[in-house]
């Protein structure tokens, strides 16, 4: 996959281009994710290089990247998993990031990690890598993108709300989460909380999974 468009900083348009990753690119990627989780996240959760020799071996079009001028501004990474929707951990179903449980004959794109380096956040890049994995869903014909999001605005308030209000507050737009509202306004829908989901103490290790359906399913079996 490779295309490029124009996004705008301000009124300021700069040209991003989505592509696949390649081991080329994996300095600048480890260097992201230093950027996007910084303490309290577990620093032994970003990406080792073994790990994204794997995601660019077993399933190197569902590795993406995005690309300002030279500069990496964010990635996606993604397997493929027979699911049905059962509670599950991040290790579990990722193979703890290394994506050795990916499975060519699943039905449905996981999402392993979305990353956008902090200096080009708001600017749509997190919403055009998420239309990267609708298009690779419609071309796999696969039955949806699936992926548990943390909700790191969770800890904050976490002697309020249980993990199911704060959800329900999000939904009804009373209150706005980094990543589940980003992932919202994203075109993902939340499915259900998935508890001990990662070891994320802003999140209180819960995960929410949210889905995006292949509208063109019927069609196109
Ligand atoms: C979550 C993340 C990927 C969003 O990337 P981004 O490129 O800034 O997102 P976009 O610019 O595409 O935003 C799309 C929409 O979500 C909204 N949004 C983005 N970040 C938001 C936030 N922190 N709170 C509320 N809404 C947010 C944007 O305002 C935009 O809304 P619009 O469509 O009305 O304009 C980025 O913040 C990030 O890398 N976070 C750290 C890593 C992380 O936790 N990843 C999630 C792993 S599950």
């Amino acid at each position: 996959m490779q295309f490029s468009q124009y996004l705008f900083q301000g009124d300021r348009p700069i040209k991003t281009t989505i592509r696949n990753y390649t081991e080329n690119d994996f300095e600048q990627l480890i260097q992201i994710q230093k950027e996007c989780f910084p303490p309290p996240f577990p620093s032994d959760l970003w990406w080792t290089e073994d790990q994204l020799s794997n995601h660019i071996r077993l399933f190197p079009e569902g590795a993406i990247c995005a690309e300002i001028g030279e500069e990496m501004a964010g990635s996606i990474t993604t397997l493929i998993v027979n699911h049905q929707g059962e509670d599950h951990t991040w290790e579990e179903i990722t193979g703890d990031g290394s994506i050795s449980t990916h499975d060519p004959n699943g039905n449905a794109l996981y999402v392993v990690d979305i990353s956008v380096r902090p200096k080009y956040r708001k600017t749509g890049i997190g919403k055009l890598l998420m239309q990267a994995l609708f298009h690779l869903v419609v071309e796999l014909k696969l039955d949806s993108v699936l992926g548990g999001s943390r909700m790191p605005g969770y800890e904050k308030v976490k002697d309020q709300l249980s993990p199911n209000e704060y959800l329900e507050s999000i939904m009804e737009g009373t209150r706005k989460d980094p990543v589940v509202s980003f992932l919202m306004k994203a075109g993902r829908t939340p499915v259900k909380l998935l508890p001990n989901y990662l070891d994320d103490p802003e999140s209180a290790n819960y995960g929410v999974l949210m889905e995006w359906k292949n509208p063109f399913l019927e069609k196109s079996k």
